[in-house]
């Protein structure tokens, strides 16, 4: 029997349409709402240096909004620990945002970066916050965590995504060897970054994966899927203003 399969929604890109006009609309909040209604596992959300996803005044609002566990994406600086600690969400994931932060797959370089990390993994965890590392699959990394004392590491699957072929089963392969490794070490492995509908099956099934949080093309698809309403909607209005 396989462990259980969470969805964790990112909700960033409808903070992305908001901040294009500035305003209070689309509120990332009403999207984490619909997620707890349909069954989502978790809300994720990226609180970046730069503000340009989510705002800091979207979390707390965010955790209030429904009873699902956060997962906030975060940069490894003071900034960002201090107001982790302030919000004490469920889980944060560490993630890159300065490319010498990075491994050439785009993950948090954790091999490179133990001493910097080590401190805020400890600080996280002591405030019982559950600390997960964003990497690219590759073997250093996963041992790097492991040095790292992080419970839970997040499998960069951006290569995977982009790759198509035979370079796409070889990073399969690669996810599924250090999803294995992981759980082997007792670290829990989630996955995510560029899945979509058409990619996302053989990842699902890779056995110890726990989490995958996927964000961009589900809310690509929901413009589609939601846009018929949307106009529908406006049409009744715009008719009923004239009868
Ligand atoms: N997981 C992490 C750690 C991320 O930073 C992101 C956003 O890049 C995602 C998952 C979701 O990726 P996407 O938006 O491509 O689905």
């Amino acid at each position: 029997m396989p462990i259980p399969l969470r969805l964790g929604v990112n909700i960033d890109h409808v903070a992305t349409i908001r901040n294009a006009r500035g305003g209070d609309h689309p509120d990332p909040v009403r999207a984490a709402e619909i997620v707890a209604a349909c069954g989502g596992d978790g809300i994720t959300a990226h609180l970046r240096e730069d503000r340009r996803h989510i705002r800091d005044s979207d979390l707390a609002r965010i955790q209030a909004a429904t009873g699902l566990p956060l997962n906030l994406e975060m940069a490894a600086t003071e900034e960002m620990l201090a107001i982790a600690l302030a919000h004490r969400p469920h889980a944060a994931c560490i993630v890159p945002e300065r490319r010498e932060e990075r491994t050439t797959e785009g993950g948090l370089d954790a091999a490179g970066q133990h001493n910097r990390l080590y401190p805020i993994v400890q600080r996280l965890t002591d405030a019982g916050i559950r600390v997960s590392l964003f990497i690219a699959p590759e073997e250093a990394q996963v041992e790097a965590a492991l040095r790292l004392k992080a419970p839970v590491i997040e499998l960069h699957t951006g290569e995977y995504a982009h790759a198509a072929g035979e370079a796409q089963l070889r990073e399969l392969a690669r996810l599924s060897a250090m999803a294995e490794l992981a759980a082997r070490e007792g670290i829990e492995p989630h996955a995510g970054h560029g899945l979509t509908y058409d990619n996302v099956m053989p990842v699902a099934a890779i056995p110890q994966v726990a989490e995958l949080n996927i964000g961009h093309y589900l809310i690509g698809e929901a413009v589609f899927t939601g846009l018929e309403s949307a106009v529908r909607r406006m049409r009744e209005l715009m008719d009923a203003a004239r009868a």
